[in-house]
């Protein structure tokens, strides 16, 4: 069989699936490939969905257990790990079904199986050739190993496995301070696994604001979690009882062994090219594996896009979305462009912690002369209130045009609190916007007013 469409996308995940729409909307005629049964890619299925509600449940698990009684209520919590994994699949399959009605909605043809290009403009799924104007790759990324060390998924564990585990681990040994690392390490030390994360760098999370990291990681250790940083794992086999490892000073120096019942390697992910057949089109690619485009998401080879983790930038779910928004307008003869120093970036541990735009270092080395204003939760009533105290807003201004050059928040419902900063980026707002903003009270956005006041030294409530 073979049918003609305007475009067809490679990949469901939420860069696919949202370009998808959009095309459909915008009147082409749109055609989704997919090899996993369900719909949703790595985020609904096996990432972003099913991690948050495992970070849901385990945190109001950790409430009950250690939280409750300090604002008058006696409980003694019992885990059912059984009921959370089922609690977490349904969390899933609502969502995945969700994208199911939307692509029907939209009439965009779902081709169930791996896609394959088998030339400009024409796509094999099984044993159906399919003709496109457009196709558009969104195959995401896939987890990465260290050398030596193999994922089994039953005892080293990529996120995938620590998903899926049946039943709580007495140690679980982390490789990675990264996301996905502290993510789900919280997720499993919670319910009460006995959890070290292993950093390669001096300090987990990079990327972020130093002093975030430093804080985060003071709260994480004073969570349960235990940390060693500045160290790396050279080798680590799965037995029959658990795991042996071999950490060693990352600068070098004596090994230390150390054992665990499960191993979750986080130490990042590549993007997903293969079976795609693009050696054979021609597809180029950078030396780190990612797709090659231009600002237009088109490859070297006319016709052929990409968009999301397979091609430059962020591996992160809205950022894909944004791009397949984009692509579709750019497709119909619109315009679109995208910022990606506007780009949020979220990790959902507790507190979160949530980013936007530069960081002090950043901002130190291109040599912007800036301002901060930096405040606590503790002087916030709503946190008092809510017993969540934990953490500071900080953000950065220019200091010769007061414009916000970035937001570094790590507290209470942080990924919600950024979005603030991130609408006033885009308008190209200033610190005294945000502080001149009426702030419903009480609510912790009132944090985010007063680190803005903080940036002209005027916080009124410290
Ligand atoms: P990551 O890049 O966030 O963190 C990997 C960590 O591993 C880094 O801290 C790195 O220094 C460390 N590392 C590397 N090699 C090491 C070694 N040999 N020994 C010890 N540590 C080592 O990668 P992660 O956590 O695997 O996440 C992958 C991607 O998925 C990221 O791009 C992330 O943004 C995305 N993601 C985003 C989420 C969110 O937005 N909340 C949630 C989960 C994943």
């Amino acid at each position: 069989m073979s049918k003609k469409y305007d475009v067809i996308v490679i990949g469901s995940g939420p860069g696919g699936y949202v370009c998808a729409i959009r095309c459909a909307q915008l009147g082409m005629k749109t055609a989704i490939v997919e090899k996993r049964e369900t719909l949703g890619g790595t985020c609904l299925n096996i990432g972003c969905i099913p991690s948050k509600a495992l970070l849901s449940a385990s945190e109001k698990y950790e409430e009950a257990e250690h939280h409750f009684e300090g604002m008058g209520i006696e409980t003694k919590p019992k885990l059912n790990l059984k009921n959370m994994m089922k609690f977490k699949d349904g969390v899933v399959e609502a969502n995945t079904k969700g994208v199911e009605f939307l692509m029907k909605k939209n009439k965009i043809d779902h081709l169930k199986g791996t896609g394959e290009i088998v030339a400009a403009g024409k796509v094999k799924v099984g044993s159906d050739t399919y003709e496109a104007d457009s196709i558009i790759i969104a195959t995401g990324s896939d987890v990465i190993s260290l050398p030596g060390i193999e994922i089994d998924e039953t005892k080293i564990v990529s996120s995938t496995g620590a998903l899926e585990l049946d039943k709580v681990p007495g140690s679980m040994v982390v490789i990675g301070g990264g996301v996905i690392g502290l993510e789900l390490g919280c997720v499993w030390s919670r319910l009460g696994a006995d959890v070290t994360v292993i950093e390669y760098l001096d300090q987990i999370l990079p990327g972020m604001d130093d002093e975030v990291r430093k804080e985060a990681q003071k709260i994480f250790k004073r969570q349960g979690i235990t940390f060693k940083t500045a160290s790396k794992v050279t080798s680590a086999k799965a037995g029959s009882k658990g795991v042996d490892l071999t950490v060693e000073p990352a600068a070098g120096g004596a090994e230390e062994k150390l054992s665990a019942d499960i191993v979750l390697m986080a130490v990042g992910r590549k993007p997903y090219t293969e079976g795609l057949g693009l050696d054979k089109v021609g597809v180029a690619l950078d030396e780190r594996g990612r797709i090659k485009t231009d600002q237009f998401f088109e490859t070297n080879v006319e016709g052929i896009y990409a968009i999301g983790d397979v091609i430059a930038g962020p591996m992160l779910a809205h950022k894909a979305e944004d791009e397949g928004v984009i692509l579709a307008e750019l497709l119909a003869g619109e315009s679109g462009h995208i910022d990606y120093n506007l780009i949020p970036g979220v990790v959902y541990t507790w507190p979160e912690v949530a980013n936007v735009g530069k960081t002090e270092a950043q901002l130190k080395e291109e040599g912007t002369e800036y301002n901060t204003g930096k405040f606590p939760f503790m002087a916030n009533g709503r946190a008092r209130a809510m017993g969540m105290t934990d953490g500071f807003v900080k953000i950065l201004a220019c200091a010769k045009t007061d414009r916000v050059l970035g937001a570094h928040i790590l507290g209470p419902n942080a990924g919600d609190l950024i979005q603030e900063v991130v609408s006033v980026m885009e308008f190209e707002g200033t610190a005294e916007d945000i502080a001149r903003t009426c702030h419903a009270h009480p609510t912790l956005t009132e944090v985010v007013k007063e680190a803005a006041l903080a940036v002209h030294k005027r916080a009124l409530h410290i």
